[in-house]
């Protein structure tokens, strides 16, 4: 009896500092968003976290305290060579084992249901964003306001319901500080409710391996104030009707539209596809060995069929066909927007 005394006083003290240097070391990044609350505020994502963590630290050391405890209380002296005491069973034990964490699993699951209607809760007036995942970007794009971005633009303590779909494989919006991720599955449409609370960058990042540049499918998420989202809002639909007046400026817009950008850079870092900038008129070294003038032809075949001649380093291509996105009109503002890149 001495012993049990001993040992469930020692778990309660294990439990007790595991908890207390987990919680003190901040294992979460900061919380911005009302779905991922605090942990005094019952239903939101951090407090159920918070009581799993507590589980955790107990069921650590109620298998811990009692084998080290055992090592060294009941370990075998010296010269004893007797066998050990023959035990058959403990009914009371095994219930007690059974009925206790089939408990714990019921009171888990109701919190997670309970968790997850709250946060999945729509507000009447939750702004519509569409967001749209290839590899290796997201694309985003408010209908309200008309125009497309590679930033997310939101504006605080405003509920938006992002909209997501992809155009080739299964990819995962994740925004850690939001605490919720959402799959993006071709052919279908994912919703993605959240309510930033806290101004300031963020960065969404892609959490489902989907191909060779996974790890750089990362976008800007911008929380900001009402009136300084209101004023990005503005710019991007001057900017917008500003480019679509020149074949260029529609190009650069198609490039944004069409997450070009996602492999393509326009100054000249590498990302996963040839870099934009200077390349109209440059030699390339395809793949081949050849080497050829980067023109309108080349242009035009490798947007509509990208394997036919591969550039030199970047090969294979993952990069699709956008033969049935792109129009021909299209792809020549593409190119006059590529010429203007140096
Ligand atoms: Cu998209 Cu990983």
């Amino acid at each position: 009896m001495r012993h049990y005394v001993t040992v469930g006083i020692l778990v309660i003290v294990v439990t007790i500092l595991t908890y207390a240097g987990l919680y003190s070391v901040d294992l979460l990044p900061v919380a911005a968003s009302l779905q991922a609350g605090s942990i005094n505020d019952v239903g939101s994502i951090d407090w159920l976290w918070n009581w799993e963590l507590v589980v955790m630290c107990f069921l650590f050391s109620l298998i811990a305290v009692p084998m080290f405890y055992s090592f060294v209380v009941f370990r075998r002296r010296k010269g004893d060579t007797s066998d050990g005491e023959h035990m058959e069973g403990n009914t009371n034990l095994e219930i007690a084992w059974t009925v206790l964490p089939l408990i714990l699993v019921f009171a888990f699951a109701y919190m997670g249901a309970y968790s997850l209607g709250d946060i999945r809760r729509m507000d009447l007036d939750a702004m519509s964003i569409k967001v749209r995942a290839q590899q290796f970007t997201w694309t985003f794009e408010y209908p309200e306001y008309g125009f497309f971005s590679n930033e997310l633009h939101l504006p605080v303590d405003q509920q938006v319901v992002l909209k997501m779909t992809s155009t080739d494989v299964i990819h995962s919006f994740w925004v850690p500080e939001f605490r919720i991720k959402q799959d993006v599955v071709p052919g279908r449409i994912t919703e993605y409710i959240v309510t930033p609370t806290l101004i300031g960058p963020y960065e969404v990042r892609c959490a489902e391996l989907c191909g060779t540049s996974h790890y750089n499918m990362e976008n800007a998420v911008i929380v900001e104030s009402r009136a300084n989202f209101d004023i990005w809002v503005a710019e991007q639909v001057a900017i917008a009707a500003a480019a679509a007046q020149t074949p260029e400026g529609q190009g650069q817009l198609l490039a944004v539209k069409n997450g070009c950008s996602g492999c393509h850079s326009v100054d000249g870092t590498r990302l996963t596809g040839p870099t934009w900038f200077g390349i109209y008129g440059a030699d390339v070294e395809l793949a081949d060995g050849r080497t050829i003038v980067v023109d309108d032809a080349f242009i035009i075949e490798s947007i509509l069929d990208p394997k036919a001649k591969e550039v030199a380093g970047f090969s294979p291509t993952s990069m699709p066909t956008y033969a049935t996105v792109l129009t021909e009109e299209e792809i020549a503002n593409i190119i006059a927007y590529i010429k203007t890149l140096r």
